[in-house]
């Protein structure tokens, strides 16, 4: 439920930028695959599934304003070699901690808007985790090796990502070992 217009616009772009983020991943995943990169496509298909997780919380979030909107919504193009795709997961995940997500989630407070608020947190959250290993892996990938990992695992309630064992509470929502989705 949102009662201000300012909050619900932000929640169709973050929507639209979660919604993109997460196919442009699954074709990054592929490229990462045919270039011998297993985990890194790994990697791309897990987080692929956690910005699928942020737009799913912020399309709820609206659940109750139905309509026809045109949304506007950053999205980064362009498919190259794994070290340039991961250079622009990098930069679009940076764009997201940086800018967009801390002006939409203090625009969500100052509207006292608690359920957008969630899920803008959920999201910022899960994002800087995400930047790190891209991160890594990029300097993974520039050395021609691929990242280290047994397996990835994905809170399905808020994100939060995380290699090798899911924790037993989830360390930004707190739910359980349970919820977590494995990718390996
Ligand atoms: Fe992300
Ligand atoms: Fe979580």
């Amino acid at each position: 439920m949102v009662n201000n217009a300012m909050t619900a616009d932000f929640l169709r772009s973050a929507y639209g930028g979660e919604s993109m983020a997460h196919m442009r991943y699954l074709i990054w995943a592929e490229v990462a695959r045919k270039e011998g990169f297993k985990n890194i496509g790994t990697l791309f298909e897990a987080i692929s599934y956690a910005e699928y997780v942020h737009a799913n919380n912020h399309f709820n979030v609206l659940k109750e304003q139905k309509g026809d909107y045109t949304v506007p919504a950053g999205g980064v193009f362009g498919v190259g070699n794994t070290v340039e795709n991961l250079q622009g997961a990098i930069d679009g995940e940076l764009h997201e901690v940086e800018q967009m997500y801390p002006v939409y989630l203090n625009t969500a407070e100052l509207q006292e808007e608690k359920g957008a608020k969630r899920s803008f947190h959920y999201a910022l959250e899960a994002e800087k985790i995400h930047a790190k290993m891209f991160k890594e892996s990029q300097e993974a990938a520039k050395n021609g090796k691929d990242y280290d990992l047994e397996a990835v695992y994905i809170c399905s309630v808020c994100g939060y990502t995380v290699l090798d064992e899911a924790p037993e509470v989830c360390p930004i929502c707190g739910a359980k070992k349970k919820v977590f989705k494995e990718f390996k």
